[in-house]
This record gives structure tokens, C-alpha cells and sequence, in this order.
């Protein structure tokens, strides 16, 4: 993947800065309502009995505050979170060592969770069942097995790809969350928070702007609000105002839907070499030069959202309504 692509929901090493900005309460987590409804209940619920909470899993594309959320839930429910991913336990000695150095009720969060390998999941099943897992000790007719208990803990998983989720590790999340792409309402208001945090004046405008062309995403929001700061104070003034916006914008090369040179290639692609429509998601892949999980995790979620595609059983089809945006004339038998 294009790892300078700003409009990459990807964490990218410019990204550092969310440390200072990441909300720690769910009154600062903008959006996501159902989600966090739903959650404040599980969690009031569980401190009520004084047990730890079920285990969760938050799926969803990238940069929409899973890593976040996990942060929250912790601090709501009052006790530590141990943060790993799924590609840094490479044994099941690891995770085992992991688990046994947990707190009553902590929280394990494991990112990337869909990228566990199979001896390390095989722990983690009773683990998560009875709190509890067995360990051989020795080898050959001396083996014997070790049950090893474990305190009470809470499992956060996190993926973009809950598709990739073996069956019987998703069955054990008592609770499954998937995170939605974000309004540009709740974005401007993300937006709004982040310049207040970096000291920063934004116009109303201005906000509606960038939140306007974030793919639906806090992360690449909370990135061009970075940007057009820069912008802003190269031409000496202290607000980031609506022209200050779309200038940054422009110079980042993000259409007025915020999508930028890749999506439109796709889109374009799609409309040019395929007569719209449909095309197979390996066939496009090939045609872009772009890989069939960037695609699927990077391009597809916006471009459905913005109804300029349709997944349809032969293939992704572009809509009118990507023609239109393109200033492509449409015809229903597709050829231009
Ligand atoms: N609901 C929200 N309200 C305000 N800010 C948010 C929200 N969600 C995410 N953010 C901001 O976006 C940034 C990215 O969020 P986060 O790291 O939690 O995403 P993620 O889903 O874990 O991404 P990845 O899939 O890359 O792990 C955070 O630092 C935070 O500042
Ligand atoms: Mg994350």
C-alpha cells in the first residue's frame, strides 16, 4: 500500500501526533451512536455486578477509532489495557505469557486480531471461555498437562477485515461491533475538536470543507487539518478559513468529494476499459496495478458509500452517479 497517500485511512508516521488529540471518554468520541449506546449499557451493567466485561470485537476500515474505542472502554470500565496485535504473538508461549501477567477484569486488546496464527488462537479459546488454558509439560510418555488459570479479563479484537475472523474465535465475542464511516457533521465536529486541540482557529466553512472530503474518516480528517494548518500559516494567516481549505486541498490533489488520484483511476478505469461495468475485482486489480485488499479495504468502502459503485455478483459496476462526478456522459449501454 502507498504509505504517503494522504488520504490513506492507514496510521502513517505523520499520524504520531493522535496520541494528543485520541479522546479518552465516550463524551469526546464523536459518532459511532449505536456503538457507544450500546456499550455504556454492557459496561454500566458489568461494573454493577463488579465482573469484567464481555469480550468485544470492533470491526471496520481503517482509521475509524477501533484502537480508540478499546482505549475508552477501558477508562470506563476503570482498569488497565495491555495493547498488542495479532503479528507480534508469534507463539503460543507468547500469548500465553501475555494472559498470565493480566489483572482481575483487565483489558487485553489485540489489533489486528484476524492475523493471530492458528497455536496461538488454540490458547486463546478456552482462555476466553473459562479463563483458563492447559499447558503440556515435558515430552513423550512424561508429558502431562498444566491447567494454568487466569483472572478474569476482557478480550478486545480488533480487524478491518472481521470476514477474515476464524468462526470459533468470532463466537467467543459476546458482544461484535461494527464501526461506520462518519457524517461530515460528526466529522466537522472532530474536526472542530482537533484545531481547538493544535491551538488552531477554524471557520465554520473551513470545517465543513475538510470534513467534507475525509472519506468518511476521523484519522484523514484529523491529517488535512494538520495540512491546512501548515497552509494557513504559510500565508500568514491564524484561521483556517474556507479558501485556506480548498487550497491545501487542492495542492493534496483531493477532488470535492475527497477523493483523490487513485479513486478516480479506479472510477475511471472501471468506466473506460470496462464499459462501466461489470468487472471483476482480480481483473480490476490487475488493470490499476492497485492490490485486490487495498481495493477491497481502502477504495471500495467510500466509493460504495458515495454510490458511485455497485457490487454486483459479476463484478463492481460504476453508478450514473460516478459518471456525472467524473463529467463522463453516461449512456446505459456504456460505451463513450
Ligand atoms: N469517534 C471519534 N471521535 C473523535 N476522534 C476520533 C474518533 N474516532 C477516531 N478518532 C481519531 O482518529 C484517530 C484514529 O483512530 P484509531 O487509531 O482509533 O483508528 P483505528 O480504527 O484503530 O485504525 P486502525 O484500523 O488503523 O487501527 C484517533 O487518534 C482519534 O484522534
Ligand atoms: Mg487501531
Amino acid at each position: 500500500m502507498d504509505n504517503e497517500r494522504i488520504t490513506s485511512g492507514d496510521f502513517l508516521r505523520e499520524d504520531e501526533f493522535e496520541a494528543t488529540i485520541r479522546p479518552r471518554r465516550f463524551d469526546e468520541y464523536v459518532g459511532q451512536t449505536q456503538v457507544k449506546k450500546n456499550l455504556s449499557v454492557f459496561i454500566e451493567a458489568a461494573k454493577k455486578r463488579g465482573e469484567a466485561l464481555d469480550h468485544v470485537l470492533l470491526y471496520g476500515p481503517p482509521g475509524l477509532g477501533k484502537t480508540t474505542l478499546a482505549g475508552i472502554i477501558a477508562s470506563e470500565m476503570g482498569v488497565n489495557i495491555r495493547i498488542t496485535s495479532g503479528p507480534a504473538i508469534e507463539k503460543a508461549a507468547d500469548i500465553a505469557g501475555i494472559l498470565s501477567n493480566l489483572n482481575e477484569m483487565d483489558v487485553l486488546f489485540i489489533d489486528e486480531i484476524h492475523r493471530l496464527n492458528k497455536s496461538v488462537e488454540e490458547i486463546l479459546y478456552p482462555a476466553m471461555e473459562d479463563f483458563s488454558f492447559d499447558i503440556i509439560m515435558g515430552k513423550g510418555p512424561a508429558a502431562r498437562s498444566l491447567r494454568i488459570d487466569l483472572p478474569k479479563f476482557t478480550l478486545i479484537g480488533a480487524t478491518t477485515r472481521a470476514g477474515l475472523l476464524s468462526a470459533p474465535l468470532r463466537d467467543r465475542f459476546g458482544v461484535i461491533n461494527r464501526l461506520e464511516l462518519y457524517s461530515t457533521e460528526e466529522l466537522m465536529l472532530i474536526v472542530r475538536r482537533t484545531a481547538g486541540i493544535l491551538k488552531f482557529a477554524i471557520s465554520e466553512e473551513g470545517a465543513r470543507e475538510i470534513a467534507k472530503r475525509s472519506r468518511g474518516t476521523p484519522r484523514i480528517a484529523n491529517r488535512l487539518v494538520k495540512r491546512a494548518r501548515d497552509f494557513a500559516e504559510v500565508y500568514g494567516s491564524d484561521v483556517i478559513s474556507e479558501e485556506i481549505a480548498k487550497t491545501a486541498l487542492k495542492a493534496l490533489d483531493i477532488d470535492s468529494l475527497g477523493l483523490d488520484l487513485v479513486d478516480r483511476n479506479v472510477l475511471l478505469c472501471i468506466i473506460k476499459k470496462f464499459g462501466g461495468g461489470p468487472v471483476g475485482l482480480e481483473t480490476l486489480s490487475a488493470a490499476t496495478g492497485e492490490d485486490v485488499t487495498t481495493i477491497e479495504d481502502v477504495y471500495e468502502p467510500y466509493l460504495l458509500q458515495l454510490g458511485f459503485i455497485n457490487k454486483t455478483p459479476r463484478g463492481r459496476v460504476a453508478t450514473p452517479a460516478a459518471y456525472k462526478h467524473l463529467g463522463i456522459p453516461f449512456s446505459e449501454n456504456g460505451k463513450n
